[in-house]
């Protein structure tokens, strides 16, 4: 097994007092270690949650670290609640340096959200996709600044199927359902958007960057087996299968944040190592890696993904 990608110390001791953060998902997993981490360094994050008693809960311990969390509520299968967020955001911050875009589900059961979109396009990448296309110029005014949109391995494919995006039927109302390929989809969705969202944003110093977090220990398996298997009995066998932390799950995006050169391949993709990929050279993982899936250098699929989600979330 590739060994784990780990951010240079140095970054993990930067002094951010005076930096602004959101984070999708912070109750829980990688959005709970990556907030745990910015706030430590003295950041100011705005963890944004599903639901604000859990993040209260999850974020009750850091209580006297240098930086401050503030819970806010963000449910991303409601437009309207991106929206409100974006407002009351916008009300209270004046500056913005950077938006990880973390939060997530897999494998669920078939359904949509209360805008009738697939569950997990829905709440992966269109209300992600809302959420960043408001909160723009927020980030521009603060540049530089920096954009983290957390995708997968996934994008590429999973169990020997490759990873695709239908535009002429993003919500599996024509084709048969299956949770994985509409898991594959949204984080495909996730690094297509981020490539050509870099690309709109040269020279702005707004960067922006996919990631696969590596995989990692959390409940996101929820929909496929209970967690304690991965979580307990999985857990003595991590080191071959590269299971790891939820701690070393947050290692990519916080380089993606942190990292001075990082800027230089904004609309890049940041791997962690995976032993998912099929080809054993990118196991490794790299920030950045090319990723190998060839529908993520494909700029007419670019646009056309971002003229549908504009349509869709109505920008
Ligand atoms: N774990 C892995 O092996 C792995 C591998 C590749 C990629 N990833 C990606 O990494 C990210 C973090 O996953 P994780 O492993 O930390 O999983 P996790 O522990 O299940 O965390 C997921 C977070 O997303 C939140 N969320 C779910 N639905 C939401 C909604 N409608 N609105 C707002 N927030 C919502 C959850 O809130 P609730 O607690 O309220 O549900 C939770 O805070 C995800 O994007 C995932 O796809 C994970």
């Amino acid at each position: 097994m590739p060994r784990i990608l780990r951010c240079d110390p140095k970054l993990l001791s930067k002094d951010l007092r005076g930096r602004v953060y959101i984070v999708t998902g912070a109750n829980s997993g990688t959005g709970l270690t990556t907030t745990e981490q910015l706030v430590r360094q003295g950041a100011r994050v705005i963890a944004a949650c599903r639901r604000v008693t859990a993040g209260e809960e999850a974020v009750r311990h850091l209580k006297g670290v240098p930086g401050v969390v503030e819970v806010a509520e963000l449910d991303l299968g409601r437009l309207v609640s991106v929206r409100g967020f974006v407002e009351r955001v916008r009300a209270a911050h004046p500056r913005l340096d950077g938006l990880v875009n973390n939060a997530g589900v897999m494998d669920t059961p078939q359904g949509v959200t209360v805008d009738g979109f697939e569950t997990q396009i829905g709440i992966n990448y269109l209300g992600h996709f809302l959420l960043t296309e408001l909160l723009l110029d927020l980030l521009r005014a603060s540049a530089p600044s920096r954009v983290v949109l957390v995708s997968s391995v996934a994008h590429v494919g999973m169990q020997n199927r490759d990873a695709e995006i239908d535009l002429e039927d993003l919500h599996f109302e024509r084709r048969r359902y299956d949770g994985i390929a509409a898991y594959g989809q949204s984080k495909l969705a996730l690094v297509v958007y981020a490539r050509h969202l870099g690309a709109r944003l040269a020279g702005s110093g707004v960067s922006v960057f996919s990631t696969h977090p590596g995989w990692v220990r959390s409940n996101l398996v929820r929909h496929m087996a209970p967690p304690w298997v991965q979580n307990l009995l999985l857990k003595p066998f991590s080191g071959p299968l590269g299971l790891m932390s939820a701690e070393d799950g947050a290692q990519t995006q916080l380089h993606c944040l942190l990292d001075d050169e990082a800027p230089t391949h904004s609309g890049a993709y940041f791997s962690q190592c995976s032993i998912l990929y099929r080809q054993k050279a990118d196991r490794r993982g790299g920030w950045p890696m090319r990723s190998p899936n060839p529908r993520t250098h494909d700029d007419a699929l670019a646009q056309r993904l971002w003229d549908v989600s504009a349509r869709l979330v109505n920008l």
